[in-house]
């Protein structure tokens, strides 16, 4: 019998340094979860992926808030030089806006996975990004409901064929429901040193891949998420003030 190796295809990213920290760029098809804290450049960075996708790799791109006003991103962004106005007129990116979904009565994950399917497969999307998907999941008190609600979400989310990079809070202590059932999780920490306050990327987990498990400095500048791939941070000093 013809035995089936199994290899996961990497797209790039378009983060600059990035793509040598997760050794080739994000695993194709697949849930990538972004952690970080208030600030920490989740929006920078989703909107860069799907960015470049477009500019690049002429991949149609669809950014999906809960949190952030699209007006608003656009105009964060715009600094960037990245027209996301003008990308979206063109169609090459839908921005869906379901933070008024979330502030009436509860709604339940399956018509949002609903929703955000019917407009994949419309417009034919290959990148996707659910920003803020902390502000979905704490609908539910119950962790029950929500570990159970995060399974289905990422199941629907699973088969529509994109590769998706979904953003998330980071937990108050521990880990969050959502790091355990994505597929990889890259995660955007801070700390103090010698009173100056340090950023680094660190790549928790990537499923069926290899990977550089080690923290390295990253910032959000004038042209973006930039990573210093090969710069190190001690793995002490990320831990050692919280
Ligand atoms: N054009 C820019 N030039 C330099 N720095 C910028 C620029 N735009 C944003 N930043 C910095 O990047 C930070 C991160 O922005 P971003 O909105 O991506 O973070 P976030 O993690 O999505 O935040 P939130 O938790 O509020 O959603 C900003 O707070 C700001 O310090
Ligand atoms: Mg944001």
């Amino acid at each position: 019998m013809q035995q089936v190796i199994s290899s996961i295809k990497k797209i790039p990213s378009g983060i600059e340094g990035l793509d040598n920290v997760l050794q080739g760029g994000i695993p194709q098809k697949r849930i990538l979860l972004l952690v970080g804290g208030p600030g920490s450049g989740k929006t920078t960075m989703s909107m860069e992926f799907l960015y470049h996708g477009i500019k690049n790799s002429k991949e149609k791109g669809m950014y999906v808030t809960f949190e952030e006003d699209p007006k608003h991103m656009i105009e964060n962004t715009q600094s960037f030089g990245w027209d996301i106005g003008g990308l979206e007129r063109s169609g090459m990116l839908t921005l869906l806006d379901l933070s008024g979904l979330l502030l009436g009565s509860t709604v339940s994950v399956d018509s949002i996975s609903e929703l955000i399917n019917n407009q994949v497969k419309e417009k034919n999307i290959a990148r996707l990004v659910i920003d803020g998907m902390t502000s979905l999941v704490v609908q539910e008190s119950s962790e029950r409901v929500r570990r159970k609600n995060i399974i289905r979400f990422f199941r629907a989310l699973h088969d529509n064929g994109c590769t998706i990079l979904v953003t998330s809070e980071s937990a108050q202590e521990g880990f969050s429901l959502e790091e355990y059932l994505a597929h990889g999780v890259i995660k955007l920490e801070s700390f103090l040193k010698d009173d100056l306050l340090m950023t680094s990327i660190r790549i928790a987990k990537l499923r069926g891949s290899a990977h550089d498990r080690h923290p390295h400095p990253y910032k959000v500048g004038e042209h973006g998420f930039t990573v210093f791939s090969s710069a190190s941070v001690s793995v002490a000093s990320v831990y050692e003030d919280e």
